[in-house]
């Protein structure tokens, strides 16, 4: 197997319960560099579980899972932030912006998290603002702009840092078929650039058009196109 081919995360038997409730009951996933892959499927199958798990985020009650090689559980929970700082960018399905900071400020942190000094993050953050084509509220707070402004500005801080995984749950809900395809193309043309891979959660045909393929989440269990073809 050769480096390029090699899996970014490999996901096995990943179990997670929420007290009688199984979020995720046996999920197995390939994701290599480069790959844009939509995760499909009902309301309440796992999907958003998931990405958490895949992420750090959450801690599975049992399962696998390696990111280049190595095992999540196995890092203590400093590595694992440092890992999501340094490798993953976010787009939460919910409530994901800091209330208190500008649009300006919430795109830059994560690269003031990982130690650039605050002109660069600001001039970095304004730049993916702008290619969200939301420059204009870039000094406004996430209390005072719309759902579909807070998504792309939510999708803007997951780029900024370069990550080698982006996490995207439901990026485009909350957006008009036009500016939806524009977060696509952006999520894809990352993947293209820099060699990411995109995982996101969608519900839409139309979005997961963009994706090269797609696993299915149903009651907690994830179908993998690449290991049944
Ligand atoms: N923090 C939590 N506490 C308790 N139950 C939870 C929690 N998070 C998720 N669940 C439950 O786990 C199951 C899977 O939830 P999850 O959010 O992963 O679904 P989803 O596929 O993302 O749904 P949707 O498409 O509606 O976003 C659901 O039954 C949900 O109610
Ligand atoms: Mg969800």
């Amino acid at each position: 197997m050769t480096a390029a081919t090699e899996p970014l995360l490999l996901a096995t038997a990943v179990r997670k319960a929420y007290g009688p409730t199984a979020a995720l009951d046996g999920a197995d996933l390939t994701i290599r560099a480069g790959e844009v892959v939509a995760v499909m499927g009902p309301s309440g199958s796992g999907k958003s579980t998931l990405l958490h798990c895949l992420a750090g985020i959450v801690r599975p009650d049992s399962g696998e899972i390696q990111y280049r090689g190595r095992e999540l559980s196995a890092m203590s929970d400093g590595e694992r932030s440092a890992l999501r700082r340094s490798d993953f960018g976010f787009v939460f399905q919910f409530g994901q912006l800091v209330p208190e900071l500008t649009c300006l400020e919430n795109v830059a942190m994560p690269l003031r998290l990982s130690g650039t000094k605050r002109r660069p993050a600001e001039r970095q953050a304004a730049e993916w603002l702008e290619r969200l084509e939301v420059a204009d509220i870039s000094g406004k707070r996430p209390g005072e702009i719309s759902g579909g402004q807070g998504q792309r500005v939510a999708v803007a801080r997951a780029l900024v840092g370069d990550p080698r995984v982006v996490f995207a749950d439901e990026p485009t809900g909350a957006l008009d078929s036009f500016n939806g395809e524009r977060v696509m193309r952006l999520l894809t043309d990352a993947a293209n650039d820099t060699g990411a891979a995109v995982v996101l959660v969608t519900h839409e045909a139309r979005v997961a058009a963009y994706s090269d393929r797609e696993i299915v989440v149903r009651d907690g269990k994830s179908r993998d196109t690449e290991r049944v073809s």
